[in-house]
């Protein structure tokens, strides 16, 4: 069966016209841009089987626990289907994000990096005052909106507190991207808030062009959430000193 034929199988009939997107690299898991035409507008469907059904799961969860807010990326449905041969498919439908992802934008200048940071560093703290811990914030999975706000997307990852379906899972089970991971991420300990913020500024100061370009403070600021676990700033501190 193509990729086609799967998105013709089991997405619903108002999500016409599927394009797939350049992969993620993962045969388990297809992206396709499609026109939902009850809505009328663009959305994002991904399709996954296998481990991906897994972590689409996840990741609708972790999302209907935080909707609506203005810096998470929203989501408009999920569902499961048998695909041909009984194989179980998830597949999540969210908004498009216009701007594509921030790993298209290292280089951005100073400023715009320092409103990037306070804008997911106000999705952190939304997602970790509602016991969600994002698990893989990286330049891939930031996404922006058509004015260049940021959407936090790709929960996949994600550890939700008190959800019985994702707490037994061991902690190895969790994905990260190893070259920006916190080290206690890297040595598989579960992710947690401070391996968030650990994430948002190895984020940052990846895509911004030039470090010496933020003001000293930030610079100090953000070089304190690379450090010693128990010494790092939360999402809500930074969100403050972010902001304005
Ligand atoms: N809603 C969207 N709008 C626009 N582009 C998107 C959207 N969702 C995903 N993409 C594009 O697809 C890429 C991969 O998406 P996403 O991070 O959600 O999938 P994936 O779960 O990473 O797969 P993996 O498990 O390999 O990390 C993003 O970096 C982005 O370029
Ligand atoms: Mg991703």
């Amino acid at each position: 069966m193509t990729d086609r034929d799967l998105a013709a199988e089991v997405l619903p009939g108002h999500l016409r016209a599927p394009e797939r997107l350049p992969g993620t690299g993962r045969t388990d898991l297809q992206l396709y841009r499609c026109t939902d035409t009850v809505r009328g507008v663009h959305v994002v469907a991904k399709v996954g089987r296998g481990a991906a059904a897994e972590s689409l799961e996840t990741e609708a969860r972790a999302l209907a626990r935080l909707a609506p807010h203005p810096h998470v990326l929203a989501v408009s449905e999920v569902g499961h289907r048998r695909a041909q041969g009984g194989e179980r498919v998830v597949w999540l439908v969210v908004e498009e994000a216009g701007g594509g992802s921030l790993a298209r934008r290292i280089g951005a200048g100073a400023p715009t990096a320092r409103a990037w940071a306070a804008q997911l560093a106000a999705a952190l703290d939304h997602a970790h005052r509602h016991g969600v811990v994002h698990g893989d914030v990286t330049p891939p999975n930031v996404l922006l909106d058509d004015r260049d706000a940021v959407l936090l997307a790709d929960f996949g990852s994600a550890h939700l507190v008190h959800d019985a379906d994702t707490a037994g899972r061991a902690a190895g089970h969790f994905g990260y991207t190893p070259g920006l991971a916190a080290p206690e991420r890297r040595r598989l300990e579960p992710p947690t808030p401070e391996s968030d913020v650990y994430g948002l500024a190895s984020t940052i100061l990846m895509v911004c062009g030039d470090h010496h370009a933020l003001g000293a403070q930030d610079r100090r600021l953000l070089q304190s959430c690379l450090g010693d676990p128990g010494r790092r700033p939360g999402a809500d501190l930074l969100a403050r000193r972010l902001a304005g």
